[in-house]
């Protein structure tokens, strides 16, 4: 499933494409930029719109006019651009996706896009341009790979990003580029998520991997259990007894050796299914829990674009893949567990599988002598309880340079992050007693801080943890338009537009 994004500098008048998206912001009177040219051609088509009152600018409001053969283009689709003075990046990306959306809606196979040329506060033509384009591909993505009939929504074929010059400026066709990559990794990311927990188990998200260095060039080695054992990973090895399927511990690597470059290593959590083990969840707890690997789906997709782009990093991408079953193998509360660092793990729940693996590989990330680990996981129920679902992730660091960093790439990117503190109090309710040297679980209350000191508990660098729990999955988008139903890919533009800050 592809859609082609092209640059053209063709005027407004000679475009040829199914439906033109331009944009108009709340209490524009008159029509302005490529609505004026617009309405200039159609003898004021735009603005009788606007005298009849049947079109205010709001952001999410759309109509669609027809030029009947004073354009090449079949229709124009306006769109709400909300009050110029409030506009952001993410305004543009939703507003995208909207027309989009609905361009695809009433029959447009090619579109072509005016969007990138609204001026936004602060931000350069280059970061216009990429929203736009990730706004309007986000919203096209369609999941196929265990459906037969073809999905309900219509989707277009081609994305023209019309230039008003005469040549296309090459900040524009880079920044397009930029967001047509990001985009295909999302979609990406959203199919590893989508695809049932049946289907994608942790040796699929291994071929995954080694598809995906075959076609880029990136250095791939996937850990199996006897490899664990080497390495002596007895945590991750302890939630992968519970289940026939075979674990996965997913490396690659980009410019790998280029010791000039900043290390960053980022570990995703690969849960392929949460059961929650002998600590078994309930009946509708266990319903999102394919989407437990949304952590290694965002590193995955985020790893995809790093390497497309080719961003001047050395890169290394971790992901610990089990699955989580109760079994007569599995492991049980109050069993003892070494992690590879030689600390010991009292199990109190079976259901906190995620900072087991991760404590593994967050050890492992330290053999790199990283500049800076990002993990991301659903890690935690009570990480959705404190912001809500689907509303924000949080973000824990031992380091304000990287939540400032991170922070930034939130900003950008519109994915949600809100810093969260590693308070010493939550490291006393995760002290073991009796038998071990901590346990995996604290007391009933503040559940994502302590799940974060924990897990702080295996790192010796700067390090950030983003909790993305309630974020991996959407029933229905809401306002961000740019979603489709199904998995989000959260995660991939937060970690991509992060990378492209420490790149510089
Ligand atoms: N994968 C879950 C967290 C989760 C819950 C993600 C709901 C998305 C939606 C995680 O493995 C888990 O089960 N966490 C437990 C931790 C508890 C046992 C300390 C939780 O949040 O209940
Ligand atoms: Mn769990
Ligand atoms: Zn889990």
């Amino acid at each position: 499933m592809d859609i082609t994004t092209t640059v053209v500098a063709i005027p407004i008048a000679q475009l040829t494409a199914d439906a033109l998206i331009v944009g108009l912001h709340q209490g524009q009177d008159r029509p302005t930029g490529a609505a004026l040219l617009v309405d200039e051609a159609t003898n004021g088509a735009v603005g009788e719109l606007l005298a009849a009152g049947d079109f205010a600018g709001k952001a999410g409001q759309v109509a669609v006019v027809y030029p009947r053969g004073a354009l090449n283009t079949r229709r124009v689709v306006l769109v709400g651009l909300g009050p110029a003075e409030r506009g952001g990046l993410e305004t543009l990306r939703r507003a995208a996706a909207t027309a989009t959306a609905r361009a695809a809606e009433v029959g447009a196979a090619s579109v072509a896009t005016t969007l990138h040329g609204t001026a936004v506060a602060d931000k350069s033509r280059a970061e216009v341009t990429q929203a736009v384009v990730e706004g309007s591909l986000l919203a096209s993505y369609r999941y196929q790979a265990t459906r037969r009939r073809a999905p309900a929504a219509p989707r277009i074929a081609s994305l023209l990003v019309a230039e008003d010059g005469t040549d296309p400026a090459p900040e524009t066709e880079a920044a397009a580029r930029r967001g047509a990559v990001m985009a295909r990794a999302v979609w990406a990311a959203r199919d590893l998520v989508n695809q049932p927990p049946n289907v994608a188990n942790p040796l699929y998200l291994a071929a995954h991997a080694r598809e995906l260095a075959a076609r880029t060039g990136l250095a791939v080695q996937v850990g199996d259990q006897e490899w664990a054992a080497e390495q002596s990973m007895g945590a991750f090895l302890a939630v992968a007894r519970g289940t026939r399927n075979e674990p996965a511990f997913i490396i690659l690597e980009h410019n790998a050796g280029r010791t000039e470059l900043p290390t960053v290593v980022l570990v995703g959590k690969g849960v392929t299914f949460d059961s929650g083990g002998l600590s078994l969840k309930t009946r509708d707890g266990m319903i999102p829990m394919k989407s437990d690997m949304g952590g290694a789906a965002a590193v995955l997709g985020a790893t995809q674009a790093i390497v497309e782009l080719d961003l001047p990093v050395h890169l290394v991408a971790l992901c610990p893949c089990v699955e989580n079953m109760p079994d007569g193998d599995a492991y049980r509360p109050s069993d003892v567990i070494v992690a590879s660092n030689g600390v010991s793990i009292e199990i109190h729940s079976t259901d906190a599988e995620g900072r087991m693996i991760l404590a593994d590989a967050l050890v492992y990330a330290g053999r790199y002598a990283p500049d800076a680990v990002v993990d991301i996981a659903t890690l935690t129920g009570a990480s959705i309880t404190a912001l809500g679902s689907g509303v924000s992730a949080s973000l824990f660091a031992s380091d304000d340079e990287l939540a400032a960093q991170l922070t930034a790439a939130s900003e950008s990117s519109g994915e949600r992050v809100w810093r969260m503190p590693l308070f010493d109090e939550y490291r006393d309710t995760i002290d073991a007693k009796v038998a071990a040297d901590i346990k995996n679980t604290g007391g009933a209350s503040g559940g994502v801080g302590t799940a974060a000191v924990f897990l702080q508990a295996f790192t010796d660098y700067p390090w950030a943890h983003v909790d993305m729990a309630g974020m991996a999955l959407v029933d229905a988008p809401g306002k961000k338009a740019y979603l489709t139903p199904g998995a989000t890919g959260y995660g991939v533009r937060l970690l991509v537009e992060y990378v492209r800050g420490v790149a510089g």
